[in-house]
């Protein structure tokens, strides 16, 4: 059967990840989280004190890439891949709101992306993958047979977001998560590299409203639409 790109962009809790996991265990593709790669990024730059008193030291970022090695590990569990640092598992700690307050900064830093973006057109060169992010459509694979571009309002967004970190036993409050989640929207859509945008073929899905069983049946059809094609 022919094997695909699946783009799949948003904004952050727009529920993309869950998703693209769903979708890619259902087809049976490999599922790639590029924001748990900007987040790991973020979490070595913490506890390698390379953000300090609020400013990140962006040189010592530049030298410390190559130092920076990113995987995914199945988790037998949940049946979804957790992000590894340096072959450390850090799934639960790049959910955290400190990793969550400075990965857009992260994500901004240009040499940071080419990094990443890099490793990612590597990851996916075969095929047979979903890949969620902000720039998969527009920079990342814009040639990706399937593109969706998935958004949801702030308010329900934030809302997720809570119950995520609640499910995982991370603390979290929804004020603070509201202002985390649009604070990063304006972020990510007005940073100079790569800005979140919509790619021209996208399709577009508001699922403020939508159930996750619908949600689900309307990307397989999707899915299914593209590669009979
Ligand atoms: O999807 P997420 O919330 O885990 O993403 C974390 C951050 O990383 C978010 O602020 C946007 C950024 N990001 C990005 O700039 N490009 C991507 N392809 C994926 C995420």
């Amino acid at each position: 059967m022919k094997k695909i790109v699946i783009a799949i962009d948003g904004f952050s809790s727009s529920g993309k990840s869950t998703m693209a996991k769903d979708l890619a265990k259902e087809i049976g593709y490999t599922y790639i989280d590029t924001g748990a790669m900007y987040r790991a990024v973020t979490l070595y730059c913490i506890q390698n004190k390379l953000i300090e008193n609020g400013r990140i030291d962006e040189k010592t970022v530049q030298d410390s890439l190559s130092d920076i090695r990113i995987t995914f590990q199945l988790n037998k569990d949940t049946g979804r891949p957790d992000a590894c640092l340096n072959g450390i598992n850090v799934e639960k700690e790049i959910r955290s709101m400190e990793v969550a307050g400075w990965v857009s900064l992260v994500a901004a830093l240009g040499f940071v992306r080419r990094e990443l973006v890099s490793k990612q057109q590597e990851m996916g060169k075969a095929k047979g993958v979903v890949m969620d992010g902000r720039d998969i459509g527009t920079v990342v694979f814009p040639d990706a047979e399937l593109k969706i571009f998935v958004t949801a309002s702030p308010e329900v967004r934030a809302r997720r977001r809570v119950e995520e970190l609640i499910a995982k036993g991370v603390d979290a409050s929804y004020q603070e998560v509201l202002e985390n989640v649009k604070k990063r929207d304006h972020i990510d859509s007005t940073r100079e590299e790569s800005p979140l945008r919509q790619a021209e073929d996208a399709l577009v899905l508001d699922n403020s409203h939508i159930s996750i069983p619908d949600q689900k049946k309307w990307l397989l059809e999707q899915y299914y639409r593209v590669i009979n094609e």
